[in-house]
């Protein structure tokens, strides 16, 4: 089934707004509250100014969680820490356009580890500089923040690359997911979701809310 024809929209909370002594819990939390994903977001201090886990996190949360575990690299040289990660049982790998020169051999790296090959996008690149990547793609992130941090203010404007995104999907007969990445809480995904996204990356909003089930059937628009 094509991904546009999905009608509830994914929600993938990140654990970066985690508590980052208990990620068992966290991954617990997740499981509970009815999101279908996990999102690890994986930073080197260099392609971001932010440093948080490598791949033995993702290794050892596996055994904690039933969730799709999305694999947000924010690093240069994406493609050394892929071997890894799909080792340690991620199932969604997802680069960025902005640190790879072949992103091409990236995105098939990762597809023939038999993971699924995400590439995104910070909000200063358009659109254009992954069209010819598109057929080799399975997800493509489209941060609604400048990566880094969580607990920003989504930038509106990004929503636009999810319509030319959906625009291009349709015209090209792809099946790519469209998620996106940033400032996502119970006001900001209805624009979200009226943009056409396919799933909701949350992390602040999903680990402050008091009743995280209500929270994820907000987000979905339930
Ligand atoms: C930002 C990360 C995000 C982050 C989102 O660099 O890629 O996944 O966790 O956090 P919120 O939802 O708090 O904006
Ligand atoms: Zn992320």
């Amino acid at each position: 089934m094509y991904a546009y024809f999905m009608s509830e929209t994914i929600i993938a909370p990140s654990v970066l707004a985690a508590d980052f002594s208990c990620f068992a819990d966290a991954a617990a939390e997740i499981d509970a509250s009815g999101a279908e994903w996990v999102h690890l977001d994986v930073m080197d201090g260099r392609f971001v100014p932010n440093l948080t886990f490598g791949p033995k996190l993702a290794a050892d949360l596996r055994k904690h969680s039933r969730g799709i575990f999305d694999v947000h690299l924010m690093t240069v040289e994406p493609g050394a820490l892929v071997p890894a990660f799909a080792e340690a049982g991620a199932d969604y790998i997802t680069f960025h356009i902005e640190a790879a020169i072949h992103a091409h051999r990236v995105l098939t790296q990762i597809r023939e580890l038999g993971k699924k090959a995400g590439i995104s996008l910070v909000p200063s690149t358009p659109v254009s500089h992954i069209e010819e990547l598109l057929p080799f793609a399975d997800l493509v992130l489209v941060m609604t923040v400048n990566p880094g941090f969580g607990g920003q203010t989504l930038i509106g404007e990004c929503l636009e690359k999810v319509r030319a995104l959906k625009r291009l999907r349709e015209q090209k007969n792809l099946s790519f997911l469209i998620s996106v990445d940033g400032g996502i809480n119970a006001e900001t995904a209805p624009i979200a979701r009226e943009a056409g996204v396919d799933v909701l990356v949350a992390g602040s909003a999903f680990f402050n809310a008091q009743d995280k089930k209500a929270l994820v059937r907000r987000l979905k628009g339930l």
